[in-house]
């Protein structure tokens, strides 16, 4: 299939670029590199400069058959304090890319969608039809997208994926390919902890060990961004026409901060610096995925553990 990439040189959208390409589809990237970095977009792939808001009709143009939909502002912290950005940006940036993918007749449309929907959630591991309570601007506006990718799946007969991401990690490490998570502003555990052990950022900090759970730390279930990529190139390609399906990716197990911290250390040999911290925002103590309905309907299911991200992660950061 020839696919659009919204946000392609970001950390999941490199990622999946690349895997889109190794299954034999043809690639075009658009990346407003608000965020994103050039030479995270694989060579093989095309590349455009460009905001989502701003495509008008050059999807048909470009002779685009599905759109894999990964571009956004994506700091929870940032969208409670400027959530009009979260909106504008997502939201309304969104709804101008589906009448791009209208106007030009694309069928498929997969969307980078998150575990934030769920907000702290009653049950866990958590099914995709649990209550959606979003924590935060930035949580609703993902909850308001997938809404609306069920309005046009059922109106205008697109097909369309949301996938609710739970906590990612690791890199992409393949001879010269080297893909991971390089964010501007960091708020993520694994690579500010790896940091904090090669001195490139001040101590962690620990947010909150008087949490409802065997250590006291929150529990998150991660997964590895390879696996991760897979499951969009599987929802691409399986998805059943006319379809709106919501599917969590998550391994249906978690770890908490310390376990995570745990593993940090077996992979660098050194202790992570630590600084005890206050409970931060609208963490939910533990946060788990079902996934039953990714089995099920995509069958996929990580295979990557989390030794194997801590360390993916380390070759990476251990580059910048
Ligand atoms: N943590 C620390 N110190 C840090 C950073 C994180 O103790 O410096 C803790 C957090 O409190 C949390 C855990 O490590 O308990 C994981 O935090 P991350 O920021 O790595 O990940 P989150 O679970 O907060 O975020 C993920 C996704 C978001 C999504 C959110 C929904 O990355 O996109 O889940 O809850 F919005």
């Amino acid at each position: 299939m020839k696919v659009l990439v919204t946000g392609g040189a970001g950390y999941v959208g490199s990622v999946t670029t690349h895997r889109l390409l190794a299954a034999g589809h043809e690639v075009v990237v658009v990346d407003d590199l608000s965020t994103g970095h050039r030479d995270a977009v694989a060579e093989a792939a095309t590349f455009h400069e460009a905001n989502i808001a701003e495509l008008g009709g050059l999807l048909g143009r470009w002779g685009i058959e599905a759109v894999v939909h990964f571009a956004a502002k994506s700091l929870v912290g940032e969208s409670t304090v400027d959530p009009s950005l979260y909106w504008r940006n997502n939201v309304g940036g969104t709804l101008a890319l589906l009448e791009s993918v209208r106007a030009a007749g694309v069928g498929r449309v997969v969307f980078s969608s998150s575990a934030a929907v769920y907000g702290d959630p009653d049950e866990v591991p958590i099914p995709e039809t649990a209550a959606t309570r979003p924590a935060s601007p930035y949580g609703a506006t993902k909850l308001a997208i997938d809404l609306a990718l069920g309005d046009y799946a059922a109106a205008f007969g697109l097909t369309t994926t949301s996938l609710r991401y739970f906590n990612v990690a690791g890199a992409l490490l393949d001879g010269g390919t080297r893909v991971g998570e390089r964010h501007g502003t960091e708020t993520h555990l694994i690579p500010l902890a790896l940091d904090a052990v090669r001195g490139a950022r001040p101590a962690l900090k620990l947010f909150g060990e008087d949490y409802p759970t065997p250590d006291g730390t929150c529990i998150r279930d991660y997964v590895h961004v390879i696996d991760l990529a897979d499951a969009h190139v599987k929802a691409l390609e399986l998805a059943e026409a006319g379809t709106n399906q919501i599917i969590n990716l998550g391994s249906s197990a978690g770890y908490s901060v310390r376990e995570v911290l745990k593993a940090v250390q077996e992979v660098t040999g050194q202790d992570v610096p630590l600084e005890p911290a206050p409970r931060r925002a609208g963490d939910p103590a533990t946060s788990v995925a079902s996934n039953a309905k990714a089995r099920d309907v995509l069958g996929w299911q990580p295979g990557r553990d989390l030794q194997q991200m801590v360390a993916d992660a380390w070759s990476f950061a251990q580059e910048y």
